[in-house]
């Protein structure tokens, strides 16, 4: 076998460098724990991106999984499949909507809501579609043509035309950017990858308002939000907002990619044959994921997140104490914290790595804090001191 310097430089030399990765090759993982080829465990914060909701080798997801690996993997949309019409219409009854699409991942989810937007636009005299600065929805072009960041667009245009990007939080600013010719407006209550910003009350309030006066498609990406990360099972569930669409990804798969848009009264009836299709798009296993994803959801696992989030908030909240000069502010809410230092973040979760404790670098000074759901409070504590010794030797 390869050793682990090994695996790296072969790495490193077969893949576009997009990825900023961890020196670290993964050899297995179990709950909240990933073993490196060397025997070396780490502590995991991260969940594969806000994925691994129900951890690694959770007992009642791979007892699924191998029940729908016996029968069959993928057949296409060609056909009806148990386990795809029975996660839609659980989805459909948690979240009040009356259609879904299945996609293989977020960008995709959000792809199929623009789309589904402009036919909305096309029938109805309105051709805009909104997002906000710091707002992330994936890589492709419908996502990026919503969002602002420079580094992600730069050379890579021209992008999508009649879309914009407005101030987030700036209540103010909504009526300039928001107008009769908006289609749809696309946000995420609490801006993950821009990091840890949640929407505030009188924004939130303000974009309601225009929803009612002008009638646009009001979008909500719940792909990192959804599924109770948050500690509620939607974002947007305590906010004044009605969305028309909402998009999800990340942890409903449990592991395995899948995302869905989910459309409500007023999209429900817009596409008909051909108007929309994906091979993959709700793949059998991945769908027999997401039942057990949302039974665990609904069988405690909720409960269990508000309770771990209140143990992390008071840490966080010893830590902030601690570490006044170091850490500037703590965000988000739930299983996704962030903790916005007084310097590069970067720096900090590379050495976290090399003490065991696996968190993500984001918006350049905030550490993003996302473990699995599952966590438990030891493991938690676990976490907060190897953070607190990180602090200690700044
Ligand atoms: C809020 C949000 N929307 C969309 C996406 C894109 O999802 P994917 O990477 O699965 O395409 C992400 C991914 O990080 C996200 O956090």
């Amino acid at each position: 076998m390869q050793s682990a310097a090994g695996w790296i430089e072969l790495g490193n030399h077969v893949f576009f460098p997009v990825y900023s990765r961890f020196p670290i090759v993964v050899d297995r993982a179990k709950g909240c724990m990933l073993y490196d080829v060397e025997g070396k465990s780490y502590l995991d914060f991260l969940s594969g991106i806000g994925v691994n909701a129900l951890g690694y080798g959770h007992p009642r997801l791979m007892e699924a999984l191998k029940e729908q690996i016996d029968r069959f993997l993928h057949l296409s949309n060609f056909f009806y499949q148990p386990p795809q019409i029975l996660l839609a219409q659980k989805l459909l009854q948690r979240i009040g909507m009356q259609k879904v699409f299945f996609t293989n991942s977020g960008s995709e989810a959000i792809e199929a809501a623009l789309k589904l937007a402009r036919r909305w636009g096309a029938q109805n005299g309105k051709g805009e579609i909104l997002g906000f600065i710091g707002g992330f929805h994936g890589r492709t072009y419908g996502p990026l043509s919503i969002m602002h960041q420079a580094r992600f667009r730069e050379q890579m245009g021209p992008f999508l035309p009649d879309t914009f990007v407005a101030p987030f939080n700036d209540p103010d600013t909504l009526p300039q950017f928001i107008t009769e010719q908006t289609a749809a407006v696309v946000l995420e209550i609490i801006q993950g990858a821009g990091g840890i910003i949640e929407a505030t009350s009188d924004f939130l309030q303000a974009l309601a308002d225009l929803h009612q006066d002008l009638g646009f498609l009001l979008i909500v990406d719940e792909i990192q939000t959804g599924f109770g990360r948050t500690g509620s099972w939607f974002a947007v569930d305590h906010t004044p907002l009605q969305p028309d669409m909402l998009t999800i990804g990340k942890a409903i798969g449990g592991g395995l990619p899948l995302g869905a848009l989910l459309g409500g009264s007023r999209v429900a009836d817009l596409w008909q044959l051909e108007h929309h299709g994906s091979t993959y798009g709700g793949n059998a296993l991945a769908c027999a994921a997401g039942l057990v994803v949302l039974e665990e959801l609904e069988n405690g696992l909720l409960e269990h997140v508000q309770q771990m989030a209140t143990i992390l908030e008071e840490h966080l909240q010893q830590l902030h104490q601690q570490f006044p000069h170091l850490i500037r502010e703590l965000r988000g809410r739930g299983l996704m914290r962030g903790i916005v230092l007084n310097q590069p973040a970067a720096p900090l979760a590379q050495a976290a790595v090399y003490e065991g404790l696996i968190i993500n670098a984001t918006a350049r000074i905030v550490l993003r804090l996302l473990p699995p759901l599952i966590i438990s409070e030891e493991e938690l504590i676990t976490g907060i001191r190897i953070l607190t010794r990180l602090f200690e030797r700044i």
